[in-house]
């Protein structure tokens, strides 16, 4: 288990490496096409982002993407990054792209829980954000993952954004999984359990998972982590909890 938590910090394409080595199963079940996803429509999830690290990420601000530590490498001023909106086609002219400006990684990330960061954008992405939960409340239920990331595991990255929906998973079941790899006050487990078969998978990772709050508007509940291979049944997707991060991710917004 100590090789997953090493493997998420490596770059997605050294992970999907990695992964095809030594953590394929022998005997996967067939893949179904994030894995078990379908195509979003244009417009369906707008504050999704694509970042050139491999990651997904969604919008914090206009101008700041959150996405998940482990994409990137600690705080600082950087212009490497792009950020990729307005568009399930990455190929899409009317695609906008964005360059970097700073990266914030949560204070104390030492690959174990706190997967959160910041990226402060060149300039506005005219496109909706999406809220993060600041309670508990929402931590329940079924939820939304969407991203371009790999459709079966060891699988390659995708041209156009897949969703799916994942019910949600106690952390007493998903400690069965993961054991005390799992931080519970900090993570959020989500999965099909028992058949497996829908998840998101590597390059999914620091794209949001969220849902309806009561007033019918998208509201992120986790960021996409870690798991076990993708969608195996018995290893459920393990999400960053916001609530649990929501004011230190908004305190770390006031500071870019
Ligand atoms: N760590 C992966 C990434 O860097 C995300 C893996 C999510 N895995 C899962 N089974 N839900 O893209």
């Amino acid at each position: 288990m100590k090789l997953l938590r090493a493997l998420k910090r490596y770059s997605v394409v050294a992970a999907v490496a990695l992964a095809a080595l030594s953590l394929q199963p022998s005997a996967s079940a067939a893949p179904a096409p994030v894995v078990g996803g379908t195509r979003a429509a244009q417009g369906e999830f707008p504050f999704m982002v694509r970042l050139s690290m491999g990651c997904g990420g969604a919008l914090y601000a206009p101008n700041i993407v959150l996405t998940a530590a482990h994409c990137v490498d600690g705080s600082g001023t950087n212009t490497s990054i792009t950020a990729t909106a307005g568009a399930v086609d990455l190929q899409s002219p009317s695609a906008v792209k964005v360059k970097s400006t700073k990266v914030l990684q949560a204070p104390g990330y030492n690959g174990w829980g706190k997967d959160w960061a910041l990226i402060k954008l060149a300039k506005p992405i005219n496109q909706p954000t999406l809220k993060t939960a600041t309670t508990t409340a929402y931590n329940t239920g079924t939820f939304t993952i969407a991203g371009w990331g790999a459709a079966t595991e060891g699988g390659g990255q995708q041209r156009y954004l897949l969703k799916a929906t994942v019910p949600y998973v106690s952390d007493a079941v998903c400690r069965q999984a993961y054991g005390s790899d799992l931080v519970p006050a900090e993570e959020l487990c989500a999965g099909y359990v028992s058949t497996g078969g829908t998840d998101t998978c590597q390059g999914d990772s620091g794209g949001p998972m969220f849902r309806k709050d009561d007033a019918g508007a998208w509201i992120q509940v986790g960021i996409v982590s870690w798991g076990q291979g993708c969608a195996r049944p018995g290893y459920p997707g393990v999400y960053t909890e916001v609530s649990t991060f929501a004011s230190a991710i908004a305190s770390a917004a006031a500071t870019l």
